[in-house]
């Protein structure tokens, strides 16, 4: 009876240890497999990475955390790291008064469209501009994405990624597609965007007065480190004035005031 007992005892262990044996051998295997699986995936995305432009591979670099999620807010904040939408295009985009705002593109264009928020204050910054004597024109406000990549594209053309990336932006991080930024020149710099702009009497009253009307500098001198762009004393971007007057009093910029740094 007892030996009987040993036996069955004895059989169980056995199947025990060929179940068990078996299960560990499956194991082995399927971590094999999956280490194959996943070095083939690292080598096949290593390749498709390599063959990537630098615009993609920029992108690829986003969480889902940098897509804004509020596009549409005034204040929101689109930088290199914080993308629109791709398909983001802002409401009621509309050309403020050309019968009194100089556009060097005229017509109604994209180019010349801006947020209806900016109608009244665009209006009147102009209007009082000029009752000072001065010549301030419009030369680019909203772009579209397809239309930041066309620009983008030809810079790189023209004098490459690295140089591009420092005064063009990424298409989907450019704050023309919100709408809710011009670039402005004047007739003596011959209409261009050139850093020349900070010596003529309107670039000079733009610097001293937009933030009255609720506009920014948005790409000060000396806080390229911040702002990630070059010194571009013709874009200004509308933020209200309440937040442009603090925004300027502080010698602050957009991603400071938002401390999103
Ligand atoms: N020049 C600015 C950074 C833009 O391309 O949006
Ligand atoms: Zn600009």
């Amino acid at each position: 009876m007892l030996q009987s007992k040993y036996k069955w005892v004895g059989i169980i262990l056995l199947l025990l240890l060929i179940i068990t044996g078996c299960t560990k051998e499956e194991n082995t295997e399927q971590q094999k497999t999956n280490q194959e699986q996943n070095a083939t995936q690292e080598q096949k995305s290593n390749t498709e990475y390599e063959q990537k432009t630098s615009e993609e591979k920029n992108i690829d670099a986003l969480t889902v955390d940098q897509i804004l999620t509020m596009p549409d807010s005034i204040v929101a904040l689109v930088n290199k790291t914080r993308y629109l939408p791709s398909d983001y295009t802002p409401e009621n985009l509309t050309v403020v008064a050309p019968d009194i705002i100089p556009y060097t593109v005229p017509g109604t264009l994209e180019r010349n469209m801006v947020r209806s928020e900016l109608e009244e204050p665009l209006l009147q910054m102009i209007s009082d501009s000029q009752a000072a004597g001065l010549d301030i024109w419009v030369a680019s406000a909203y772009r579209s994405y397809e239309r930041q990549k066309e620009i983008f594209d030809r810079n790189v053309e023209q004098v490459g990624y690295d140089e591009t990336i420092k005064v063009v932006a990424l298409p989907g991080t450019s704050e023309h597609q919100t709408g809710l930024c011009i670039d402005f020149t004047t007739e003596s710099v011959g209409f261009t965007l050139e850093e020349n702009f900070e010596e003529t009497a309107e670039g000079k009253w733009l610097k001293d007065n937009a933030h009255r009307y609720g506009f920014i500098m948005r790409y000060p001198k000396g806080k390229e480190e911040i702002t990630g762009y070059s010194y571009e004393p013709w874009h200004f971007r509308y933020v209200g004035a309440d937040i442009a007057t603090e925004i300027y009093n502080q010698d602050s910029t957009l991603e400071e005031y938002k401390n999103i740094l």
